[in-house]
């Protein structure tokens, strides 16, 4: 890894577009980082909104360009809040949904019911029958036990649209809690068990086979690992829609070179003129390659206590940011008003394990109380799984554009802590 990251280095892992100001403090979306700090404090997640909806438009051009008949699914669970569902939906996206709670908030964001597709291993009748009185364009049937309780709930004289997810025997080079195509995985049923719930649902009176679904992973860096889950889906048989999921990695640090959606669209579309209908409808599911850089961290430091290693404390930690504790993701760091260079750090949480660190080595010029401290490449995975440990108040998300700043999720008020208190 190299250990001298250049200015330049440090601004290509922050959305496109970022860029120093006249006092070298970092600007994001046209917006200095200090002044969002001072408008809705921190931590606060910020959004580029312009980067991530270009990123948007070069999914759907990239796939569409190469395949006509494709959509593109944003899979909500990786930054599953209105604004970011809406954006995603005006931009011509569909959504995956996993579970009611991303259903909800679908909803409430202006998506058109049609273009969702649920997935779950675990679905509840509640979800279930949210889905159906919602009217959701496609439910991902994970087990057999899905198919038992959506011919159970549905109406009589209704019809779902349905696709079976498929596990693809794919050993995805990444951290295991990510990998989901490997044989083992507890997400969707192996071909031989596909191959029954797709003869199951097909003879169903309020059932409608659509297709196959199939998803290896998270955070994977080799197109051909991704591409490889085409021939398994394929080998079940003809159908209107196959369901490639999601997967393309993000650009967490400077040796990481992810392929470019480029890449991945003419490795999944290459399998696909080869292996499927020419007819047929492809959906892709980006989540974290989506929204990851197009997002970053904006902490404020509370301490910096030298000892054998220096730690600089800040205000937030594995209550905004799980990725590291729970991946073991790397991730970098900046002072806000002084980018790049200075002494190796630790970045550590406020929270009450040793564990809370955001950057475990990591060179900062001249920490101090009261920096202001940003983290790029926060926008997948983040917000979604932030917790309130330590009575931490979940952060706010502002969107920036053009120089102007929007507050589309609120942080926690203390009162919100003790809100679902009821004795
Ligand atoms: C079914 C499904 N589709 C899409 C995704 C999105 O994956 P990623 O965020 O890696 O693009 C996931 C996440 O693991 C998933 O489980």
């Amino acid at each position: 890894m190299r250990t001298e990251p250049d200015v330049d280095d440090l601004l290509s892992l922050f959305p496109p577009g970022t860029h120093t100001d006249d006092d070298g403090t970092l600007v994001v979306g046209g917006r200095r980082l200090d002044d969002v700090a001072a408008e809705f404090g921190t931590p606060t997640i910020v959004v580029d909104e312009d980067a991530l909806g270009r990123r948007a438009r070069e999914y759907l051009d990239a796939f569409r360009s190469r395949w006509p008949r494709s959509d593109a699914a944003f899979a909500s669970k990786s930054f599953p809040c209105t604004a970011i569902q809406r954006l995603m939906v005006d931009e011509g996206l569909h959504l995956d949904v996993a579970g009611g709670g991303e259903i909800v908030t679908a909803i409430k964001a202006g998506a058109d019911p049609d273009r969702l597709l649920l997935h779950g291993n675990a679905k509840t009748d509640e979800e279930l029958r949210l889905a159906i009185d919602h009217g959701l364009g496609l439910v991902v049937i994970d087990n057999f036990d899905d198919i038992d309780r959506l011919e159970r709930l549905l109406p009589p004289g209704s019809r779902q649209r349905c696709l079976v997810r498929v596990i693809p025997g794919v050993e995805a080079a990444t951290h295991a809690s990510q990998a989901t195509g490997h044989t083992r995985s507890k997400f969707g049923l192996l071909p031989d068990a596909a191959r029954e719930a797709i003869a199951r649902v097909e003879h169903s009176p309020l059932l409608h086979l659509e297709g196959v679904h199939t998803h290896v992973g998270s955070q994977l860096l080799d197109v051909d690992q991704l591409a490889a889950a085409v021939a398994p889906i394929a080998a079940l048989g003809t159908f209107e829609t196959y369901d490639l999921g999601g997967g393309l990695g993000a650009r967490y640090t400077y040796d990481e070179h992810p392929p470019t959606v480029d890449d991945y669209a003419d490795a999944m579309v290459a399998q696909a003129r080869a292996l499927l209908p020419a007819d047929s409808r492809l959906i892709v599911e980006p989540g974290r390659s989506m929204v990851a850089r197009n997002a970053c961290t904006v902490y404020r430091v509370t301490t910096v206590k030298r000892g054998v290693i220096t730690h600089v404390a800040v205000d937030g930690g594995m209550g905004d940011n799980l990725e590291v504790s729970l991946t073991g993701q790397r991730f970098e760091a900046t002072l806000v008003a002084r980018v790049g260079g200075g002494e190796t750090v630790t970045v550590v949480g406020r929270h009450c394990e040793s564990g809370d660190q955001l950057v475990d080595g990591v060179a900062l010029r001249d920490p101090a109380v009261g920096d202001l401290l940003a983290v790029p490449v926060t926008g997948a995975y983040c917000y979604t799984m932030a917790n309130q440990y330590n009575g931490a108040r979940r952060v706010p998300v502002v969107f920036v554009r053009d120089g102007a700043a929007r507050l589309v999720v609120r942080r926690d008020t203390w009162q919100d802590l003790v809100s679902r208190d009821v004795d």
